[in-house]
């Protein structure tokens, strides 16, 4: 009898993560990409992210919401039953103030989100149809950065797509774009886009957002090392990595890194990769582009879209852009 051998971490191993972090390790400069950040852990670090003072980012965007769902759902229904998608589903707490607002003017909502994890999309599915009656939940299992397609709608109905949240901004411009025109394809004339993008702003809050006193950011940012030790069987010493927050001027983009401490060398039994580190080494984890005024307007036009509205905050620090399909 023959065996083959296998290394007992290849079993788990997706090709995706394994593919992907091979390619980002043996790069000059190194990286890794940023999807890898929500496993259970990072998910849970992310959640706690959104609470901390320093980071803006939801507590803005949802002061926007809370103040204009009403209009942004009248303007994009514009006559019609509303019938609500989201690209991802991870930020139902900002998207109940949508979904309130829809319940308010039609009886029924059905609300579909759209995410690679099914057990994400459960979770939201229990919440929120316990939490607001009128929404039926229709979850899709599906990974909209390479496919998207979405339930079809009646006539009397139109879809508004949320992508909020400030996702895009993890999209280099070129894949933004594609991802825009993926969404555009997915629709039908009149339907609407609602896009929430961060905005550029004074250095050092965006920096503060990125590298909070409390380290939640440098706990999310090391969890990835943790994540490669427990499914690629790798042995980083995650302390030894630094976290470092930088402002890209030129690129318009906030960056983290995990710099390296000391020289040293790593083991990734599982994909059976070896890498080495100098000191002061970084691995380029996360990028997250800011936007100017106007930006996101000229995206969603060349994407396929006319530009109905945008509401910002009084300090300019956030924008949510409402776009129709044409
Ligand atoms: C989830 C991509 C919107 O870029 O601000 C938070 C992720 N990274 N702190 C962002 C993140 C560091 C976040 N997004």
């Amino acid at each position: 009898m023959t065996t083959i051998p296998v290394s007992p971490a290849s079993f788990h191993i997706s090709d995706k993560i394994a593919s992907s972090v091979y390619e980002g390790l043996l790069s000059s400069p190194k990286w890794l990409p940023s999807w890898l950040f929500y496993d259970s852990a990072g998910s849970r670090l992310f959640d706690e992210i959104t609470r901390i003072p320093e980071y803006y980012v939801t507590r803005t965007e949802r002061a926007i919401l809370a103040d204009r769902a009403a209009e942004i759902v009248e303007l994009a229904a514009s006559e019609r039953a509303l019938r609500l998608v989201e690209l991802g589903a991870g930020s139902a707490d900002k998207t109940r103030l949508l979904l309130s607002a829809a319940v308010e003017r039609q009886d029924t909502v059905f609300y579909e989100p759209v995410d690679v994890s099914a057990s994400a999309l459960v979770e939201a599915q229990i919440r929120i149809e316990n939490e607001i009656p009128g929404v039926l939940v229709c979850p899709r299992v599906q990974d909209y950065t390479h496919d998207l397609e979405l339930d079809s709608t009646l006539p009397s109905e139109r879809r508004l797509v949320l992508y909020i949240g400030s996702s895009i901004g993890n999209f280099e411009p070129g894949e933004s774009m594609l991802l825009l025109e993926r969404v555009r394809a997915a629709l039908d004339p009149g339907d609407c886009l609602l896009l929430g993008v961060d905005l550029v702003k004074e250095h050092s809050v965006l920096l503060a957002a990125y590298d909070d006193k409390a380290g939640v950011t440098a706990a999310f940012n090391r969890n990835v090392l943790v994540r490669l030790n427990r499914e690629l069987d790798a042995d980083f010493h995650p302390e030894t990595f630094a976290h470092r927050a930088v402002w890209n001027a030129a690129e318009s983009r906030m960056e983290m890194h995990l710099v390296s401490e000391t020289h040293q060398t790593v083991w990734l039994s599982g994909i059976d990769l070896r890498v080495n580190f100098e000191a002061g080494e970084s691995i380029h984890t996360e990028n997250s582009y800011k936007y100017r005024v106007g930006d996101a307007e000229a995206l969603v036009a060349k994407a396929g879209f006319a530009h109905e509205a945008t509401w910002m905050d009084e300090r300019g620090w956030f924008a949510v852009c409402l776009a129709r399909a044409v």
